[in-house]
C-alpha cells in the first residue's frame, strides 16, 4: 500500500482565503488588516487590457503605490529585481499580485528581495528564510496554481537557462482574494487548462508517498468540485457559482499539494514546458491519465478514493477495478473539456521524448511518487503512451 497511515507529518495551511462575488472590492481592507498602508500591484500587460488591475487599484484607494506590469510567461530573475527596485521607489510595504502563476511568482520573490535585499538567487533551496517576508495579497485571475496558498514559486534565469525553486514557509502569500467576477472572462481553452492543473494537484495529493488525512481532506473535495463545476466554467464562463467553486477548489487542490507533494505527472509536465513549450496545466492534462496506469499497481486503494470523489457507481467493485473506473474516468473528462488527449497534437515530437525523460529524470517531485522511479526507460514509456 502506498498510504502509510502511520508517516508523521505536519500540515500548514496559513493563508487567509476571502471568497465571493466582488471581493476584490475589499483589497484596500486587506492590506489594512496586515498592517500595510502602501500596496504596490503585481501583473501583466493581459490582466491590464482586461480591466482587472483597475479594479484593485479602485478598491486599495489611498493605499495604492504603484503598479509594475511587465510580468512574463516564466518569470525570471532579471524581472523580479526590476519589479523589486519599483516597489522600493514607490515606498511599497505591501505586493498585491493579480495575475496567474507567474504574476504570483514574481511577486513571491519581490516579497524576499524587499525583505532581505542581496541577490535573489542566494535564497533559491529549501526553507532558507527565517523571518516574515514582505505581506503579500493575492488576487488570482486563473482558478488552476493555487499559488495563493503554497509556497514555491519558480524563477528563471533567462541567460544562464537556469531554473531555480524556491520552497519556504515564509512566501506562503499572506491573504488569496477568490472572486468569480475576476475570472469570468477567462477563454474556455485557458479555462480548461489551468483547471486541469488544479485537478491534477488534487489527484498527486491523493497518490504521494507524502500523502496525509488532512491533505487527503482538501484533495478529496477538489476532485469532487472540479469535476462537477470545470465543465459548467468551460461551457459558459458566466455560471459565477461554477467558476466560484472552481477557484475553491483550486485554492484547495494547492494546499493538499503543497502539503503532499507531487510526482512524476508534473516532473513530466515541467520538462515538456521547458523543452517543448508545452503550457503546463495541458501538459498535465494529457499525462495524468497514463501516469496514473503506470502507478496504478501501488497506489489503486488510493485511486479508489478517487473514483468515490468523483462521483462513480464502484460499489461492490475490487479496489483495482475502482481505480481502473477513475483512471478511464479521468482520460474521459479531459475529452468533454476539450482539452488535446495526445502529446503528438500539442507540437511534442516522437524524437524528443528521450529527452523529455531524461531531465525529468532529476525533477524533485519523481522521489514523491508512489512508484518507484530508478531509471529514465519507465518515464519515455509513459510518455510514449501519451504520444
Ligand atoms: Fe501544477
Amino acid at each position: 500500500m502506498a498510504y502509510d497511515r502511520d508517516l508523521a507529518f505536519v500540515y500548514r495551511q496559513p493563508t487567509r482565503i476571502v471568497f465571493g462575488e466582488k471581493t476584490v472590492n475589499d483589497t484596500g481592507i486587506e492590506v489594512s488588516e496586515l498592517g500595510c498602508s502602501r500596496a504596490f500591484i503585481v501583473t501583466d500587460p493581459g490582466v491590464i487590457e482586461a480591466g482587472l488591475v483597475e479594479r484593485v487599484e479602485k478598491a486599495l484607494g489611498s493605499k495604492y503605490s504603484g503598479v509594475y506590469d511587465g510580468c512574463i510567461q516564466d518569470t525570471g530573475i532579471h524581472v523580479i529585481n526590476e519589479a523589486a527596485a519599483a516597489a522600493k521607489e514607490a515606498g511599497a510595504d505591501c505586493l498585491v499580485s493579480v495575475g496567474g502563476g507567474s504574476v504570483i511568482d514574481t511577486a513571491k520573490g519581490m516579497a524576499i528581495l524587499l525583505k532581505e535585499g542581496g541577490k535573489l538567487e542566494d535564497y533559491s533551496g529549501f526553507q532558507l528564510l527565517s523571518r516574515p517576508q514582505t505581506p503579500h495579497v493575492v488576487v488570482p485571475t486563473t482558478a488552476g496554481t493555487g499559488s495563493e496558498a503554497t509556497m514555491t514559486a519558480v524563477v528563471k534565469d533567462w541567460d544562464k537557462h537556469q531554473k531555480y525553486l524556491f520552497s519556504d514557509n515564509y512566501i506562503i502569500p499572506n491573504v488569496g482574494i477568490l472572486d468569480p467576477t475576476i475570472v469570468e472572462g477567462l477563454p474556455p481553452g485557458l479555462t480548461a487548462t489551468t483547471g486541469m492543473d488544479a485537478f491534477t494537484h488534487a489527484i498527486e495529493a491523493i497518490h504521494t508517498i507524502q500523502a496525509s488525512p488532512i491533505a487527503d481532506a482538501m484533495a478529496l473535495q477538489a476532485i469532487r468540485l472540479i469535476y462537477e463545476f470545470l465543465p459548467r466554467c468551460v461551457e459558459d464562463g458566466s455560471d459565477l457559482l461554477a467558476r466560484g467553486q472552481q477557484q475553491c477548489a483550486a485554492a484547495m487542490a494547492g494546499i493538499a499539494f503543497d502539503n503532499a507533494q507531487v510526482g512524476i505527472p508534473h516532473a513530466l509536465a515541467h520538462s515538456l514546458g521547458g523543452i517543448f513549450k508545452v503550457p503546463h496545466g495541458l501538459a498535465n492534462s494529457i499525462v495524468l491519465p497514463h501516469c496514473m496506469r503506470f502507478n496504478l499497481e501501488e497506489c489503486a486503494d488510493r485511486y479508489a478514493l478517487i473514483a468515490r470523489a468523483m462521483g462513480l457507481d464502484v460499489s461492490g467493485m475490487s479496489e483495482m477495478d475502482a481505480a481502473n473506473a477513475a483512471i478511464d474516468a479521468v482520460a474521459a473528462f479531459t475529452g468533454i473539456i476539450g482539452v488535446p488527449q495526445k502529446l503528438r497534437d500539442v507540437g511534442v515530437p516522437e524524437d524528443g521524448l528521450q529527452e523529455v525523460s531524461e531531465l525529468a529524470m532529476g525533477d524533485g517531485c519523481v522521489v514523491y511518487n508512489p512508484a518507484l522511479i530508478y531509471e529514465s526507460d519507465q518515464l519515455l514509456g509513459v510518455l510514449k503512451e501519451a504520444w
